[in-house]
């Protein structure tokens, strides 16, 4: 069947949960019962496993998903790895710059190729670590102008991929059924998933972040004292039911043409034909699945007397490092919200931090910058680097200091987002020059006229301001 052949009622059927067991079967009785591997599987199946974690992964930590499907995924020929001049530039990024200077970007330019769908239009803009060692991560921008080809799947053996559409609604095909992920809401794509991603509107292209985790999977945060509720809640995310095409092919590799799957495999594409549609899982059961989170959905919560908590308050999902608290990645929202502090600075402190700060703007303003021309703006980004001094631009503080502190709603319309992580994060060659979206002079724009309000030693407990 062809992608436009599903209705909307096939496709977005969707099962909710974090982390929970589910199960899925797009024909009565594909699931066997009581055993995962039977002699011979229901309906003619191939049973497969895909694995999460190690095997010996502990119960809390193992990730598993048997797939029922038409053939198994092994069925290709080999994979071949993409000529340079066909593996987008970008992708792997070149080298890695580490600096200490705040950095900004103007919004990312749209696809410039009407040919751009969403793997040639993926850009390696920063990171850290190694796929190759299963550590670190990886921050990248996409552009796509169309839908990948209806006879194509795109995997990566390197991470998980958080996606965050900025600008255009995607329809993401997965093994595992459909996701309709609309800008505000977010998915995530298991390592080794196979997908192919559609543009929901072949009219509206498509633009936004993505943060590829090289280690472990994304969790729920702890909540600690705030109970048993509250932030991102386990039943909003929402995950696909099966939903399958029958195109089994022709038997062997010969000619074998009619499905391209490419591999992302240590930041290289690789690609293979087969003759046989990878979207064949019939039913699945397991843990390991992709999933989407309305972002409006999230319960925010903040300080009702003075002060406000540190930002991982907004923490909606969590991707621990071995150090209990130390996340690798955290992703993090600063949706509209209710600040109603006493004798506070409102907006987020000034501060330098061990972790590194990458930002983006979904929507709106953001209550600690200005937007406008050469300001934070949506599908632009910011990163203020490990202990990179950063905080509210000159102009915000001045307002935020001499502001009524009547109970106020920020952010309406908006929503800025953070991938924040304990390691030392490097920009590409393609981020940092390629793309020429760096704002020059962004340091000296938000912080080169903050005032001095000292109060000079001596002059009085009354205070004499320098202004
Ligand atoms: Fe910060």
């Amino acid at each position: 069947m062809r992608a436009t052949d599903f209705s909307i009622k096939e496709k977005y059927r969707y099962q909710c949960g974090f982390d929970s067991y589910l199960e899925s079967e797009a024909a009565p009785g594909a699931l066997p019962v009581g055993q995962n591997s039977p002699q011979k599987p229901p309906l003619g199946l191939y049973a497969e496993k895909l694995s999460g974690t190690a095997f010996t992964a502990p119960r809390h930590e193992n990730k598993q998903t048997w797939l029922y499907r038409i053939l198994p995924s092994c069925s290709h020929p080999n994979f071949e790895e993409l000529p340079a001049e066909s593996t987008p530039e970008s992708l792997t990024g070149g080298k890695l710059h580490y600096i200490p200077n705040q950095l900004r970007w103007d919004p990312f330019d749209h696809a410039s190729s009407k040919a751009t769908d969403f793997v040639s239009g993926l850009h390696h803009l920063a990171g850290a670590g190694d796929p190759t060692l299963k550590q670190g991560l990886g921050i990248y921008i996409y552009a796509a102008a169309k839908s990948m080809n209806e006879h194509s799947a795109f995997y990566s053996s390197d991470g998980d991929l958080l996606i965050v559409p900025q600008e255009g609604a995607l329809d993401i095909r997965t093994e595992f059924g459909w996701l309709l992920v609309r800008p505000m809401e977010i998915c995530v794509i298991p390592r080794g998933v196979r997908y192919q991603v559609r543009l929901a509107d072949e009219n509206q292209p498509a633009r936004g972040y993505a943060l590829e985790l090289f280690q472990g999977h994304f969790l729920l945060p702890e909540l600690g004292p705030i109970g048993s509720n509250g932030l991102a809640n386990a039943r909003d995310f929402q995950a696909p039911a099966a939903c399958f095409s029958e195109d089994c092919g022709t038997t062997g590799f010969d000619g074998a043409t009619s499905y391209t799957v490419t591999a992302k495999f240590n930041n290289t594409l690789f690609t293979t034909h087969q003759p046989h549609t990878p979207f064949d899982v019939v039913a699945w059961h397991g843990n390991y699945y992709p999933y989407k989170y309305d972002l409006g959905r999230f319960n925010t919560i903040g300080s009702i007397s003075y002060d406000h908590p540190d930002p991982s308050i907004f923490t909606v999902l969590t991707a621990p490092s071995d150090h209990v608290g130390t996340a690798i990645a955290d992703f993090v929202i600063f949706p509209p919200r209710w600040l109603v502090g006493e004798d506070t600075f409102r907006p987020p402190w000034y501060h330098r931090n061990t972790m590194s700060e990458f930002m983006g703007l979904i929507q709106g303003g953001y209550d600690a910058k200005k937007g406008g021309s050469g300001g934070f703006i949506p599908g632009g980004a910011s990163l203020h680097n490990v202990m990179s001094g950063h905080g509210p631009d000159a102009e915000s503080y001045e307002g935020a200091r001499n502001a009524e502190l009547k109970p106020a709603k920020v952010g309406d319309g908006s929503c800025a987002f953070m991938f924040e992580s304990c390691l030392m994060v490097g920009v590409t060659e393609w981020g940092l020059n390629r793309c020429q979206k760096v704002q020059e002079g962004y340091s000296e724009h938000s912080w080169g006229g903050v005032k001095v309000h000292w109060v000079k030693r001596g002059e009085g407990s009354r205070g004499h301001l320098l202004e």
